[in-house]
């Protein structure tokens, strides 16, 4: 018997609704994607205004839920159970995207499974590349999050290798544009300034790559500053800032040390597939010295295209439909958003 699983995300600034199709002893396959982004309302801000986003969640979430089931070619009435978003996430955003699976999930009468944001962007891959092996793990990097995780199994049992002890590789990222006087998010447009750069021109500094370091524990902080005294320094002196040299260089800082402690950690712990997922997995060089460097060590690499990686709701009805296939026990009709949610709590 097949089931389809709509998936709701609304954690940060986009609305997604996907749906998937799970057929029993195959991988969910994903059958319609609709997100809206209010990033343009807070790109003047320079970063995500909290009330700015729930509210643009409120007028977003029918109309994706509308389009997703228009896509998927289902109606309400053939959605077999509902999967939110419960954290973590910014509380307010959060709520929205609760709020109205439980409505939904009650007008419907269907289960509803409150999940893990980061987890969903584990989830995700699979819709692109098949089932995850278990063990499997993964690097998640976003604008609120750099984690590496061993992922036994993505419906129940998530560990966590290590994370940032400060800002996370996309929130470096989006710093070092504002820096530079680069429009937010910062990601893409240093990705695109990048490739006509030297990324050996500057040395800046590999955060926590010292042998007293934690090895699979992540600091951006550092770089980041050390990227504002350069460009200070260079206008002291009244010189043009040689934008894609600076871009190219920060982001040869951040995806060395990504991919090398990821490669780290699966030599550690002998796990041979790694799953980049996240905004920043967008990224074209982060991918490009990540197949180089798994391709040396014999670990195969698992990207999903770029709009899965970002912010989706097909990432949520992907993890819906893995731990409806697990059996896992629907959520209590009781359950709040939690903006702190770790994430070994898959679903709540
Ligand atoms: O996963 P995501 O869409 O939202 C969060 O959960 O945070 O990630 C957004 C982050 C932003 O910081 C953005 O600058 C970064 O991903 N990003 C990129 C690229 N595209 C988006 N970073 C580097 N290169 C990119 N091409
Ligand atoms: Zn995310």
């Amino acid at each position: 018997m097949s089931r389809i699983v709509m998936g709701i995300e609304t954690s940060c600034d986009e609305t997604g609704v996907g749906v998937v199709v799970l057929e029993p002893g195959h991988p969910p396959r994903l059958l319609a994607d609709a997100v809206a982004s209010s990033v343009e309302e807070h790109a003047r801000f320079g970063g995500v205004v909290p009330e700015v986003a729930s509210r643009a969640h409120v007028a977003a979430l029918e109309p994706m839920v509308r389009r997703a089931c228009d896509g998927a070619g289902v109606t309400l009435r053939d959605i077999d159970a509902i999967a939110v978003t419960a954290g973590p996430g910014l509380a307010g955003s959060l709520l929205v995207g609760v709020a109205a699976a439980k409505a939904y999930a009650a007008a419907l009468d269907i289960p509803l499974y409150g999940v893990n944001h980061l987890a969903g962007h584990v989830a995700v891959d699979s819709l692109e590349h098949g089932a995850l092996p278990r063990p499997c793990l993964s690097l998640l990097v976003s604008g609120g999050h750099t984690q590496l995780l061993r992922v036994d199994d993505v419906a129940s049992t998530i560990t966590e290798l290590g994370s940032t002890v400060d800002d996370a590789a996309g929130e470096a990222y989006d710093k070092v544009a504002r820096v530079l006087g680069l429009p937010y998010p910062g990601g893409p447009p240093i990705d695109k300034a990048a490739a006509d750069g030297d990324p050996e021109a500057i040395a800046f500094p590999r955060g926590m790559t010292g042998p007293k370091d934690a090895a699979f524990d992540f600091s951006f902080s550092g770089l980041k500053t050390a990227v504002a005294r350069w460009v200070e320094a260079a206008e002291r002196r009244g010189e043009e800032i040689p934008i894609a040299d600076v871009c190219a260089s920060f982001q040869e800082a951040v995806v060395d040390v990504l991919t090398a402690k990821a490669v780290a950690a699966a030599r550690d712990t002998s796990i041979d597939t790694l799953v980049i997922s996240g905004g920043v997995a967008a990224n074209g060089r982060l991918s490009a010295l990540a197949r180089q460097r798994c391709e040396a060590a014999g670990v195969t690499l698992r990207i999903p295209r770029p709009k899965l990686c970002t912010d989706n709701g097909a990432m949520i009805a992907a993890l819906g439909a893995h731990v409806l296939g697990a059996g896992v026990k629907p959520s209590a009709p009781d359950f709040s958003a939690n903006p702190a949610l770790p994430v070994d709590m898959i679903t709540v």
